[in-house]
């Protein structure tokens, strides 16, 4: 197969990022190369100027851009991946959130994880919220809506069944109330976490999905700028930071940071880490 020249990866790469915001530097060239090609012999595609040209037909493209974006996407997460901001939440921001919405009449808590992929994130927040139902959240609204541009993961996420890997961090308690484990070794999601979790496609570049995302009182959107430019992450931010309820909370991956991003949130630290608000 031909090699992936300069102008061709700068072209692809321009496609790429003005549908969903990632940006591919030059030292990724060889990462989205592989992937391309993959796609290229899929569709039997003799150089990368006829794939351009398949992506941006009107018939089929947005079927193979669905099939590209799914490959060049990165995955990777866990149940428990974050343990202090789980905590920071149970302890002490969803009580702040609750004494305040309970004292405006609201029983409603709405949380999205955004770039959710195959649903761990989403299911985690919901198994957490799950052990408050009893007491804290007793006759409150638990939404939780997970999104993400990949709809291999998405479809995962709906299913809801996990291998060991994605369970590792799991504590025990949470892994034996609310996994049914197969013979094989697969963890059957217990259906009242699934309940309180819908999964939809949103693209958080696209300006027009992201202004029905509203009224939310946490976003997570963990480990997924670090695949943006500085440009496309300030654009994606200021749409947290309109989604967000003027109370709520904005939470990051543990090795990012708003920093040079955006300037209207503000820093709120808490045991392990920290998180941001309006
Ligand atoms: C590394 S995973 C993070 C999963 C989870 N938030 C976590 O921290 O474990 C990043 C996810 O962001 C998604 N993503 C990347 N660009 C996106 C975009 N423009 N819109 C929506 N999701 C996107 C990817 O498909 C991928 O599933």
């Amino acid at each position: 197969m031909v090699q992936l020249s300069d102008k061709d990866f700068e072209m692809l790469r321009d496609f790429i990022y003005n549908i969903c915001g990632i940006y591919f530097s030059n030292s990724k060239k060889y990462f989205l190369e592989s992937r391309l090609k993959r796609r290229m012999e899929a569709v039997a595609a003799q150089s990368y100027q006829e794939y351009y040209a398949c992506l941006k037909t009107v018939n089929g493209s947005a079927t193979e851009l669905k099939r590209l974006l799914d490959e060049i996407t990165t995955n990777e997460t866990c149940f428990f991946r974050n343990v202090p901001q789980l905590n920071a939440l149970e302890q002490l921001l969803l009580p702040e959130i609750v004494a305040h919405k309970g004292k405006l009449g609201f029983r409603k808590i709405r949380v999205w994880s955004a770039g959710s992929s195959s649903g761990e994130e989403a299911y985690t927040l919901a198994m957490v919220l799950l052990e408050k139902r009893t007491a804290l959240l007793k006759d409150w609204i638990i939404e939780i809506v997970g999104t993400d541009i990949n709809e291999t993961v998405l479809a995962l996420a709906k299913e809801g069944v996990y291998n060991e890997y994605a369970v590792r961090n799991t504590p025990d308690y949470y892994l034996r109330k609310y996994f049914r484990q197969e013979e094989g070794g697969r963890y059957i999601l217990a259906p009242e976490v699934k309940k309180l979790v819908s999964f939809s496609h949103v693209n958080l570049y696209d300006d027009n999905k992201m202004l029905f995302m509203k009224s939310f009182d946490f976003i997570f959107c963990a480990n997924v700028l670090i695949y943006f430019d500085l440009a496309s992450k300030s654009k994606i931010v200021q749409h947290f930071y309109n989604n967000l309820q003027p109370y709520g909370y904005f939470f990051v991956g543990q090795s990012e940071s708003l920093h040079g991003v955006n300037d209207q949130f503000r820093t709120v630290h808490f045991p392990g880490g920290f998180t941001y608000k309006k």
